[in-house]
């Protein structure tokens, strides 16, 4: 089969994703999609780096038997701790959270001190912040890291707009706030939806989205590798999307809706572990 007729395939730890793919919606419209959320193992942001990379290669084997053109590593805890096994073990281009985030990031910054929220195991693996420091050759760049664990249930919870979020972010952007970053990555599917809130905090620090720069990132990279589905081979715009789950979560449709914008009416569950 030509691959450019192929699917995209993006996982993560659960419903987060769904933000990124959001974007890919918007940045692809043409292509067409299976998504794989582990929502039974959902938060990986506090487990081990081992149980995160053994994850990982379940739901990138799940994504290579369904013969995807291309993976996406939606959630950046798994891009943070497991990008490697990702790429060694899979025979289709990868695209992680980091590299297409901190570009921009970096493009942008004029000050060059910048902020990277994410879960634990995103910032205690000092990914964004390693990547940060090798990208820019190590050259007078600050960065201050800070990991955000409530943020996620706080979402999932619809608490976007919710004073108490305000004053969690308050409290742990004070730092941000301290150290005047002209530039914050939010390194979490879940951040962007707590945008407002955190620039009420930060008002005068840009916000950067790594699931809109993995979409971005990735229109260039099926370009580049001839990979792009062009408008005439897919006669219906609708978006066509297969979605899978490790679990069907009880609030799942109406988070589902919070992150994607539109009802999903179809969902497969898959187990992973076999
Ligand atoms: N998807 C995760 C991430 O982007 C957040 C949720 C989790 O902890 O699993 O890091």
């Amino acid at each position: 089969m030509d691959s450019r007729f192929a699917k995209i395939g993006i996982f993560d730890s659960g419903v987060g994703g769904l933000s990124v793919l959001k974007h890919f919606l918007r940045y692809l419209p043409h292509e067409r999609y299976v998504y794989l959320g582990d929502t039974a193992r959902v938060p990986y942001g506090n487990k081990s780096r081992e149980t995160i990379r053994n994850y990982a290669r379940q739901s990138t084997n799940f994504l290579l038997s369904q013969k995807v053109k291309l993976i996406v590593v939606a959630c950046n805890t798994v891009s943070s701790v497991a990008l490697d096994l990702v790429e060694e073990i899979s025979n289709v281009p990868i695209v992680g959270m980091i590299t297409p985030t901190i570009n921009t990031a970096l493009a942008f910054s004029k000050t060059k001190r910048i902020g990277v929220i994410g879960t634990r195991a995103t910032i205690l693996s000092h990914s964004y912040q390693n990547a940060l420091k090798e990208a820019s050759s190590y050259n007078s760049i600050e960065i201050f890291a800070k990991p955000c664990p409530l943020f996620v249930p706080l979402v999932e919870e619809g608490m976007v707009s919710h004073p108490s979020t305000e004053l969690i972010a308050e409290e742990y952007l004070a730092e941000l706030r301290q150290a005047s970053v002209d530039t914050l990555i939010l390194g979490c599917t879940h951040y962007p939806m707590l945008s407002g809130v955190i620039s009420k905090v930060l008002p005068s620090t840009f916000l950067v989205d790594s699931g809109e720069e993995s979409a971005k990132y990735s229109v260039k990279l099926l370009k580049e590798r001839d990979l792009l589905r062009s408008v005439e081979h897919n006669a219906k715009l609708s978006p066509d999307i297969e979605f899978f789950l490790t679990d069907y979560p009880y609030n799942f449709r109406e988070i589902a809706k919070n992150f994607l914008g539109f009802d999903i009416e179809e969902v497969k569950i898959v187990n992973l572990e076999h």
